[in-house]
């Protein structure tokens, strides 16, 4: 378990006081012009031999993304975009950052574009997240006032912050239809590559990293990045927010060191399963696009990047959504099939179509109106969605189906039998 002095989030429950006065007084904003004095290159050496990957769920090196930006201007500004549309199902770890340590997201968009040479960040906000919003914007306009940022301020390097609110499209999360979206056009992903480094927001050079990365990397850069990497296990280090929802006795958000154990991250910060440990049926690791992990692969599940590639899952987002045995699981896929169909953009036709497919055929395999056959037909099509597509929403979608059948395939052929044997109309399952 993560000491108390190793924590990075001192506000992570609102408990104290979020504004400029009280994070100073918990250390942030501390020698921060120490900080860009020591230069581009030391700062982005440093972030890259923390080890910190990406907090978004992709998992990507911050610091190498930050080295893909051009070390010299060609012209064209450059842009460092906060992806803040927080919209995983089972996520809400960055909202708390935006509500209660704005400041650690400030600081740290400042000392990533220093390194990155931008001289304007964006903060592109969830459209449901209207409270962090304000607050987020509250604490920008106090670093204003306090000369922290702006065109001059104390740290000699002009550099303006802008909170971009976003209307409610969980698509616009990916980083290309954000950039997108930030132009003001319809939120649909572009192929890639182009990666946003070279051709990015407006054409210019951008990074878009997620809110904790950039909220971490202050910190990391004061207390050194041999201490960060210290955390963890090698490939998988640091401190790592982890969501927990579900059926727990205590749903929460917490800041522990990655590669804790699942049981005790359950165990000590969820209060528990519901109903007790032996009640457990399943998890979703990391927000609905990771497959299911059974309860039987959860006793001695490491969570992080490696011990989730172990289970055939991934570790996304860390947000754990924990299902206990009351919980209908091929009915519960096919809710999270539904969610995938409405959010796709439609521009390409394997996820336009297909996550509408795969939905209509789960849903049908959660009542039992299906054919055996087409279990293999439809994880035959999960296979023609995954890889296909312009970006990854339509493995997102595909990825759930299949660890569904992986694990449950018992689940619904059951399932099938006791329909054939009994076949009754069925209510249309709610959207
Ligand atoms: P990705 O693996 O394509 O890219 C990750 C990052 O690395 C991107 O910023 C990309 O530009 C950069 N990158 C990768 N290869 C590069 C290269 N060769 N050169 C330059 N830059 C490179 O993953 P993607 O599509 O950005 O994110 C998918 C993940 O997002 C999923 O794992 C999912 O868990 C997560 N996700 C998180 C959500 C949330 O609410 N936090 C919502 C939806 C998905
Ligand atoms: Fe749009 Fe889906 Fe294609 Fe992504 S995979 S670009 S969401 S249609």
């Amino acid at each position: 378990m993560l000491a108390d002095k190793d924590r990075i989030f001192t506000n992570l429950y609102g408990l104290q006081d979020f504004s400029l006065k009280g994070a100073m007084a918990r250390g942030h904003w501390d020698g921060t012009k120490g900080i860009l004095e020591k230069g581009r290159d030391w700062i982005i050496n440093e972030m890259k031999a923390s080890g910190l990957r990406g907090r978004g769920g992709a998992g990507f090196s911050t610091g190498l993304k930050w080295s893909f930006m051009p070390k010299q201007s060609d012209g064209r500004p450059h842009y460092l975009v906060v992806n803040a549309d927080e919209s995983e199902p089972g996520t809400c770890k960055d909202r708390e950052i935006l509500r209660n340590d704005p400041h650690t997201l400030i600081e740290g968009c400042l000392i990533a574009s220093f390194a990155m040479g931008a001289h304007a960040a964006y903060i592109y906000v969830r459209g449901e997240f209207i409270y962090e919003r304000k607050r987020l914007q509250q604490a920008i306009d106090e670093c204003y006032a306090a000369g922290l940022l702006g065109k001059s301020n104390i740290h000699d390097y002009p550099f303006d912050l802008y909170v971009h609110h976003g209307a409610g499209a969980y698509i616009c999360g990916e980083e290309t239809a954000l950039l997108e979206s930030l132009e003001g056009k319809k939120g649909m992903p572009r192929m890639k590559p182009p990666f946003p480094a070279n051709m990015g927001l407006y054409g210019c050079p951008t990074t878009v990293n997620n809110v904790e990365s950039i909220a971490v990397a202050p910190t990391i850069l004061r207390r050194g990045a041999s201490w960060f990497s210290s955390i963890g296990r090698p490939n998988n280090v640091g401190t790592k927010l982890y969501g927990i929802s579900g059926h727990v006795n205590r749903p929460c958000v917490v800041e522990d060191a990655m590669g804790i154990p699942f049981k005790e991250l359950i165990e000590k910060h969820g209060g528990g399963v519901r109903g007790g440990w032996d009640n457990l049926l399943a998890i979703i690791p990391g927000g609905a696009s990771c497959p299911v992990v059974p309860a039987e692969q959860c006793e001695d599940l490491i969570m992080d990047f490696d011990g989730l590639r172990a289970v055939k899952s991934s570790f996304g987002t860390a947000g754990v959504l924990v299902m206990d045995k009351s919980t209908d699981i091929v009915r519960a896929i096919a809710r999270i099939s539904y969610f995938f169909k409405h959010e796709s953009c439609g521009q390409c036709t394997p996820c336009r179509e297909g996550t509408g497919w795969m939905w209509r055929v789960v849903n049908r395999m959660a009542e039992g109106r299906a054919h055996k056959h087409e279990i293999d037909m439809l994880l035959e099509v999960t296979t023609q969605i995954e890889g296909h597509t312009i970006c990854a929403l339509g493995d997102a979608a595909a990825w759930p189906v299949q660890g569904l059948i992986r694990h449950y395939r018992h689940v619904i052929e059951e399932r099938i039998d006791q329909y054939s044997a009994n076949p009754h109309p069925q209510p249309v399952a709610a959207e």
